[in-house]
């Protein structure tokens, strides 16, 4: 037996000791996340890329402090759900030194299902970070759209100039503000602004918190787009468009085969339906694909004069079932 077969054994069997726990800290907070997050309109599905970096954080490969301070003050996850889950499963993965699958990071290419986190968080930290600290027209404004519960405004390198916007809607803002605040994460150089990106107006409350259309600004927009119409993915990138020579976005597209159900998608498309709505949420949007993948994203990106310099897909072209989630860094050059 190679030594990866005997962590993933040792990390199962310590998993299977731990079941008892682990079951009633996924009960905590499923009731939570039921009867005081959905309830009160914030968004459940914010909480899945939090709980992949929660793991990969505590498996110790890709530190986040803040997303595990704001764990603890959650109306999902509080300090009991994070240690009975979270801790534990960190436990596990120490002990027997297994950080593979949905604790790695990077993670395996092509990445798969459990994988998929981790390569959406790899590609979104490089198209933030190379963008955030170059020498050249550098952003003075970083905008996180659909922020829930990202980390990247407080992790940002010491002495960067520069103005942090997070927008979402008002529920959702709420509770992340009060949780920062509880974890006592500096957050003065935060403006929250709410809205709801599916409102005609939903730049004007941007403008209206002190956004800037004449700097250079980066735009990250992770996770977002398949919950929105496409007249907000529309105006969003002819925003980019009127923005600074060196603005940016960093966005995430599902296909559109994916979300409708077609060809070979129709199980995995009725799950992930399934899956959102157990949240009272609802996926609307995906990207047309064409034979390279990309050809979606570009006509995009395009039609408002914008260039997509990045592109990557998880999965292989050679899996049964094609691609079906695309990351890209689209530049206003
Ligand atoms: C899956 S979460 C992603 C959160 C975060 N970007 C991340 O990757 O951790 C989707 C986020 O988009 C926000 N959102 C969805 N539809 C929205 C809308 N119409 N207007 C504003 N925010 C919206 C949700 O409230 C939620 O916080």
């Amino acid at each position: 037996m190679g030594i990866l077969s005997l962590r993933v054994l040792i990390f199962a069997l310590l998993c299977i000791l731990l079941s008892p726990l682990l079951i009633a800290g996924v009960i905590i907070y499923t009731w939570r996340l039921r009867h005081s997050s959905v309830r009160q309109n914030i968004s459940g599905t914010a909480n899945e890329p939090l709980g992949g970096r929660l793991g990969m954080h505590v498996a110790g490969t890709r530190i986040d402090d803040a997303a595990y301070k704001i764990a603890g003050h959650l109306p999902s996850f509080t300090k009991l759900s994070r240690f009975l889950i979270i801790d534990l499963l960190g436990f596990a993965s120490k002990l027997s030194g297994f950080k593979g699958s949905f604790l790695a990071y990077p993670g395996e290419r092509p990445s798969k299902l459990m994988s998929m986190l981790s390569h959406r968080t790899y590609f979104f930290d490089r198209s933030v970070n190379d963008s955030l600290s170059r020498n050249d027209n550098p952003p003075k404004q970083f905008v996180v759209l659909g922020a829930g519960y990202d980390t990247r405004c407080y992790d940002l390198p010491n002495g960067l100039d520069i103005q942090c916007f997070e927008v979402d809607m008002t529920p959702t803002l709420n509770a992340k503000k009060k949780a920062l605040e509880l974890a006592g994460i500096p957050h003065d150089h935060v403006i929250f602004v709410e809205t709801d990106f599916n409102q005609e107006t939903w730049m004007e409350a941007l403008l209206d918190s002190g956004f800037n259309p004449s700097l250079t600004t980066y735009i990250l927009w992770e996770g977002v787009t398949m919950y929105l119409v496409e007249a907000a993915i529309k105006d969003t990138l002819n925003l980019v468009s009127t923005l600074p020579k060196g603005s940016a976005v960093g966005v995430d597209f599902f296909s559109e085969d994916l979300v409708k159900g077609n060809g070979p998608y129709e199980k995995i498309s009725k799950a992930m339906h399934k899956g959102i709505r157990y949240y009272s949420e609802k996926i609307i949007f995906g990207v047309s694909t064409g034979e390279q993948l990309s050809a979606g994203v570009q006509n995009l990106a395009r039609e408002s004069g914008l260039t997509v310099s990045r592109f990557e897909h998880t999965g292989s072209k050679e899996d049964k079932l094609p691609p079906w989630y695309f990351f890209a860094h689209i530049d206003n050059l």
